[in-house]
């Protein structure tokens, strides 16, 4: 991000601390709860914004080098997707071409994807090399059954995906200046440390409305995230769908006595960016959190999120050095193999705290409003003018569905 956005971002959190006041959007909303029961709703959502609209599945660091590999099965089209032997990413469906059994599961390395039901084999760019028993089975043109390939694209460190083969990946038009901006954020050089995943009795929507807001913070955080930000302020700009939503650590204060051309964001407040419709991206200092939050296509009252963890590598040196004096491991290479190992470990440890915020405290707030939102008594919730994150967000899902706008609310 530009030195002087950064700079004017945090005179924002600055003045805002200084004069007591948050973000003011200057107007309220009414929501239905009907948003987070409707069963019509509910699959009008899954078709269009998640069958039918690109999808962030991760970073560069999930496929750290060729021959990597990894899965997903969360927006419904189940997709293996590959790093090639040339450093190329792919995305296919994973369905084996004879009878479309999954070629692989879960995440790791293979030059081939050998079928378990009957040992199709793959390329990691998805050509069919292999039949057993081509004799008995018939001819076969292999060159036309290779995996149904979707249309992938890396960029700054993103892994996208278009989860129908002939649907079409525009990131310049559904990011605009974000495209630009993270590309100065380095998501490239990440390396994936682990991931969490949270399964409870909330809409998806319900679970992004609670990184919608720092009007929480010193009440339901209070002694936990609450400890290290200040809540109520926020500079919030909305890029198109997507937003930028970037909250004051305590530690800013430490920038007031430094010359602005050495004030930085990271570190000092914490950058959150929403990336229409289901990411959460977290930015600290050396490391993101990518929140990637899916509906249950049976129920709208359940979702699905996951939390994947990735750091620097000099956050895993740092680690690593730290955990070798612990163990007093000596030696030249003490960087390698175990330790790195233990290294990613003791980050993970880390991301614990991070997790377990968003399960035991939001998301258990997030089950009580699923709660009284079925119960069918409450019909609205409000939407104060210190939260325009849940103005924009409802706003626009509601847009892209054909809905009319929130209703504003009359005091
Ligand atoms: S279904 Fe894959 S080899 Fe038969
Ligand atoms: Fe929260």
């Amino acid at each position: 991000m530009k030195h002087d956005l950064q700079v004017s971002i945090l005179k924002e959190l600055m003045r805002q601390l200084d004069d007591g006041k948050n973000v003011d959007a200057g107007i309220q909303f009414r929501n239905p709860t009907s948003a987070y029961t409707c069963k019509d709703l509910a699959a009008r959502e899954w078709d269009s914004f998640f069958q039918n609209h690109p999808q962030l599945i991760g970073l560069t660091g999930d496929l750290p080098k060729p021959g990597s590999y990894f899965t997903i099965d969360d927006f419904g089209t189940p997709v293996l997707a590959t790093r090639d032997r040339d450093g190329e990413f792919h995305a296919f469906l994973n369905a084996c071409r004879h009878r479309g059994a999954r070629v692989a599961e879960g995440r790791g390395d293979a030059k081939r994807f050998h079928c378990p039901f009957h040992a199709w084999t793959y390329s990691a760019r998805g050509d069919l090399v292999a039949i057993p028993q081509e004799d008995q089975f018939g001819p076969i043109d292999k060159s036309c059954h290779g995996l149904i390939e979707l249309p992938a694209e890396e960029s700054n460190g993103l892994l996208w995906v278009h989860p129908q083969p002939d649907g079409r990946l525009d990131l310049k038009t559904q990011l605009g200046p974000l495209l630009d901006e993270m590309s100065t954020l380095g998501f490239q050089d990440l390396v994936y440390v682990g991931e969490s995943v949270i399964r409870k009795d909330l809409n998806w929507k319900l679970a992004n409305d609670t990184f919608g807001e720092t009007y929480h913070f010193q009440k339901l955080h209070k002694n936990t995230l609450g400890q290290i930000f200040y809540g109520d302020n926020l500079a919030y700009e909305e890029i198109g769908r997507n937003h930028r939503f970037v909250f004051a650590a305590k530690a800013i204060d430490l920038l007031r006595e430094l010359p602005e051309d050495e004030w930085t964001l990271r570190g000092h407040a914490n950058l959150l960016y929403y990336l229409f419709p289901n990411i959460q991206f977290n930015v600290g200092r050396g490391s993101v959190a990518l929140i990637k939050i899916y509906p249950d296509p049976d129920s709208p009252g359940r979702s699905l999120t996951r939390v994947g963890h990735y750091f620097s590598e000099e956050d895993i040196a740092a680690a690593a050095s730290a955990n070798a004096e612990e163990m007093t491991v000596t030696g030249e290479n003490v960087y390698d193999g175990e330790v790195r190992e233990n290294a990613i470990l003791s980050l993970e440890a880390i991301t614990e705290v991070f997790d377990s915020t968003i399960e035991q405290e939001d998301y258990v707030m997030g089950e009580h409003q699923q709660m009284a939102a079925e119960n069918g008594l409450l019909d609205h919730v409000l939407f104060g003018r210190n939260e325009p994150a849940l103005h924009h967000y409802h706003n626009t899902f509601r847009e892209a569905l054909g809905m009319p706008p929130l209703e504003k609310l009359v005091a």
